[in-house]
């Protein structure tokens, strides 16, 4: 009795949250269209301007190149927007752990190289399949990635290794960056939260949403100038 109460609880909030999913991607789709006219415009103002010479016109092109930034800025919140409003409906197929890994390995290589930071792939060779969303789980990877990238400004290695333990499937993401404090490492999975003044603060709480959607865990350990840590789990039920 009590289950099936908590099952339609459950269903209930899914409807919710459904709901709420399709009504802030339809509020961030018509914002997106509008945005991307005003883009064009001033990269069309922008070229106009670039052709004349007086003082007016350069002072005119500074302040539209500021509004291209800040429409850049909207553009990229928006996207991360609708990532976390997608994050929490995966469509599970089995699959391999590894290839995703080493498929988001690849793509990260050349960006890394370019900022001292070596890229070092373990991954255990008997991983069994897991049953995830490949395209939710590169989105994992990428947020996670972008986020070891940007702590390590001046080089140093970025790590990601797959396992098995307690016959759960682990991820592991370990970056030699400058690392978090306690105050924001209990915040850093709090929706806006960011400590970079261009971040949308959506990063982290949308690889949270994505892995509990997969019913895994995600914990961090970070220590100032040490590094940090993400370890992903995915229970046995989902092997
Ligand atoms: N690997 C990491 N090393 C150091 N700090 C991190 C790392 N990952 C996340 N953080 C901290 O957590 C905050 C939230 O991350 P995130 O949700 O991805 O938002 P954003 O990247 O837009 O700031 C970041 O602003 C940063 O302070
Ligand atoms: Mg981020």
């Amino acid at each position: 009795m009590e289950s099936d109460l908590a099952g339609s609880e459950r269903q209930r909030l899914q409807a919710q949250n459904t709901e709420l999913a399709t009504l802030a991607g339809g509020l961030a789709h018509e914002i997106r269209n509008p945005l991307s006219t005003i883009g064009m415009h001033l990269e069309l103002l922008g070229e106009d301007l670039a052709e004349e010479e007086s003082a007016r016109a350069g002072r005119m092109l500074a302040r539209v190149r500021q509004l291209q930034k800040e429409c850049h800025q909207l553009e990229e919140i928006l996207n991360a927007f609708l990532q976390f409003a997608r994050a929490g409906e995966p469509r599970l197929e089995r699959h391999s752990l590894n290839d995703t890994v080493r498929s988001y390995v690849e793509f990260i290589e050349p960006a890394a190289s370019e900022q001292n930071v070596q890229v070092s792939p373990h991954l255990d060779a008997n991983l069994p399949d897991v049953r995830l969303d490949e395209a939710l789980f590169r989105q994992v990877l990428t947020n996670l990635g972008r986020n070891a990238l940007q702590a390590m400004p001046d080089g140093g290695t970025l790590e990601f290794i797959t396992t098995q333990r307690d016959g759960q499937v682990i991820l592991e993401v370990i970056d030699t960056g400058h690392g978090m404090d306690a105050p924001t490492t209990e915040r850093m999975f709090q929706a806006f939260f960011s400590t970079r003044s261009e971040g949308s603060g959506l990063g982290l709480p949308t690889v949270r949403r994505i892995i509990e959607a997969h019913n895994g865990t995600i914990s961090c350990d970070s220590a100032p100038g040490r590094g940090t840590r993400f370890t992903v789990a995915l229970p046995p039920d989902n092997l």
